[in-house]
């Protein structure tokens, strides 16, 4: 009697026993899941931004890299025209102040607004990117990375790149570009003003991120 209520004592402490670790492992084995599943969302979440993102920077490159952006940010001392970005006429040069030589001064020729008579594209201040700011024959990656490069940029925050990007009449003016001296309308950037606006900003608001080449 005594023996056998021993024996049940123990069964019944090896039952318990066993119960409290299933349970326990089963509390563990639910959290686990939890949380597999909410590291799951965050990684889809943050997967959405990045694809997003990169879609936003995609559409800003496309213009970036036109030559509407590029013909006046070059890697020499010439700028360059038209659509096959041939080197500047009539020997024009960037000058000590990227306005042109005191001979020849970007404004004998460029007015405030465009010259539909002459061809002559104008807006406020028209003169050649600082050296520094040269894009041509860059990637688009090493654009974006010399553009947020405060040592390349004119030393600008993000904030202000966001501004100039979206409110500089000289970038506003690649939509409204105008005809050449042949009269031909030149070609405008590949996105429209107000999409690419917004892709600018979202990219922005979503961290500026540059992806890998
Ligand atoms: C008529 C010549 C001209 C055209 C066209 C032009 N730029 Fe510029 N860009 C400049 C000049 C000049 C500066 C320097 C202005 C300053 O620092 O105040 C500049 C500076 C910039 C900067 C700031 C510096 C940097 O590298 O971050 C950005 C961004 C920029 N341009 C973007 C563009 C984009 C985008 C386009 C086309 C949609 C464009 N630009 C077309 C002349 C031009
Ligand atoms: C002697 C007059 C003259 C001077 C000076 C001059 N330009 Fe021009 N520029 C023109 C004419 C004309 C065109 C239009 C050519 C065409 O498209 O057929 C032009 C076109 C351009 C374009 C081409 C825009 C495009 O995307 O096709 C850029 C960029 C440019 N000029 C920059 C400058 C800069 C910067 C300076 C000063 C360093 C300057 N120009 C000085 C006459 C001049």
């Amino acid at each position: 009697m005594r023996k056998s209520n021993l024996r049940f004592g123990i069964i019944l402490s090896l039952i318990a026993s066993v119960s409290i670790l299933l349970a326990h492992n089963f509390t563990d084995f639910k959290t686990t899941n939890k949380k597999a599943k909410e590291s799951g969302s965050i990684i889809s979440a943050k997967a959405n931004i990045t694809d997003t993102s990169s879609e936003a920077f995609d559409k800003m490159m496309s213009v970036l890299t036109h030559k509407r952006c590029v013909n006046c940010h070059p890697s020499g001392d010439r700028p360059r025209q038209g659509e096959d970005s041939h080197i500047h006429r009539f020997e024009v040069q960037r000058g000590a102040d990227n306005h042109g030589t005191p001979a020849l001064r970007c404004n004998t020729c460029h007015q405030n607004e465009n010259n539909n008579y002459s061809g002559v594209p104008g807006a406020p201040d028209w003169a050649l990117a600082p050296i520094e700011m040269a894009w041509e024959g860059l990637s688009r990656v090493e654009i974006a990375r010399s553009m947020l490069n405060p040592a390349s940029n004119g030393g600008r925050n993000l904030e202000q790149i966001v501004e100039h990007l979206t409110e500089h009449e000289l970038v506003l003016w690649a939509w409204e570009p105008g005809v050449d001296s042949e009269g031909n309308p030149r070609e405008k950037p590949p996105v429209p003003k107000e999409e690419y606006i917004a892709a600018v900003k979202e990219w922005a608001e979503a961290g500026a991120h540059i992806p890998e080449e």
